[in-house]
């Protein structure tokens, strides 16, 4: 199976197509919102319909949301109440038992697990590799997506010092704390620049000054055009988002 982080970048120019599109046909994009909305988005962008996710029960229970493009959308709720289980049906990693989840009007769900190439997550374990530096998994996180070696290095160097980390590039990542796994796992996830960024509790092993660092960035993804949701038990990282959706035992509230 190919990794989550395992395929093609979204570049610069990408995006930049993406700004004209919107300039063409009026729509005026990303915009950061100083309050946290509550309501439900409509607008076009990573859309979960009627899911449900059953494994002996319901983990997922008659979902619907759309996380949009350009905005950070928080997605709250106790322990066990289905966060990871939901970006993982809306990020294509789970197949939804019913209902859909789609991006650019395609199934998320390829079949096998793999995401789509717009996707890319920041996992609550983290998922990186314990017997390579914390630079090579972040590099070869563009590696399986084609990029060249040397490039990719010079992007996974640059990755990791937007995350305060870069004098941990050639560490074993066994020998790094969990708030520094944490935010080389941000840096993998963010490297690739997906028009998709599903972060799971990206936040939860740092403290204050590095979740603001991380917040800034997941707004600058969003800025950049792209649907950013960050699973959070955390009410600041609620508060610094501009949407919010709190799940109970499988249900939106
Ligand atoms: N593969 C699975 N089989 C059976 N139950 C599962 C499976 N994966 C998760 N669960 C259960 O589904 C529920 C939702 O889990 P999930 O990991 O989505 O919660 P969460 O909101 O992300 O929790 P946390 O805040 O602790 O990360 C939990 O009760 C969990 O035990
Ligand atoms: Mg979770």
């Amino acid at each position: 199976m190919t990794s989550p982080w395992g395929v093609p970048p979204v570049t610069d120019a990408d995006y930049q197509r993406r700004t004209q599109e919107r300039e063409r046909t009026s729509d005026p994009g990303p915009r950061r919102s100083s309050e946290v909305e509550t309501r439900r988005a409509d607008a076009a962008g990573l859309e979960v319909r009627s899911v449900t996710f059953w494994v002996g029960r319901a983990l997922l229970d008659d979902v619907s949301v759309t996380f949009p493009a350009g905005k950070v959308t928080a997605l709250s709720g106790p322990s066990g109440s289905g966060k990871t289980t939901l970006l993982s049906v809306a990020g294509g990693l789970l197949e939804p038992t019913s209902g859909t989840a789609t991006y650019a009007g395609r199934p998320t769900w390829t079949g096998s697990g793999d995401p789509r190439p717009e996707v890319a997550f920041v996992l609550q374990v983290y998922g990186l590799v314990p017997i390579l530096s914390a630079g090579e998994n972040v590099s070869i996180a563009l590696r399986a997506r084609g990029v060249a070696p040397a490039e990719a290095d010079d992007r996974a160097a640059a990755a990791l010092a937007r995350f305060g980390v870069a004098d941990l590039t050639d560490r074993q990542v066994e020998e790094l704390s969990g708030g520094q796994l944490q935010r080389v796992a941000c840096a993998r996830g963010f490297v690739v620049g997906a028009e998709v960024l599903l972060a799971d509790e990206p936040t939860s092993e740092l403290d204050e000054t590095n979740r603001a660092l991380v917040l800034a960035e997941l707004h600058a993804e969003a800025e950049r055009g792209s649907v950013v949701v960050v699973a959070t038990h955390d009410p600041a990282v609620v508060e610094a988002c501009d949407l919010h959706h709190a799940l109970d035992e499988g249900r939106l509230r």
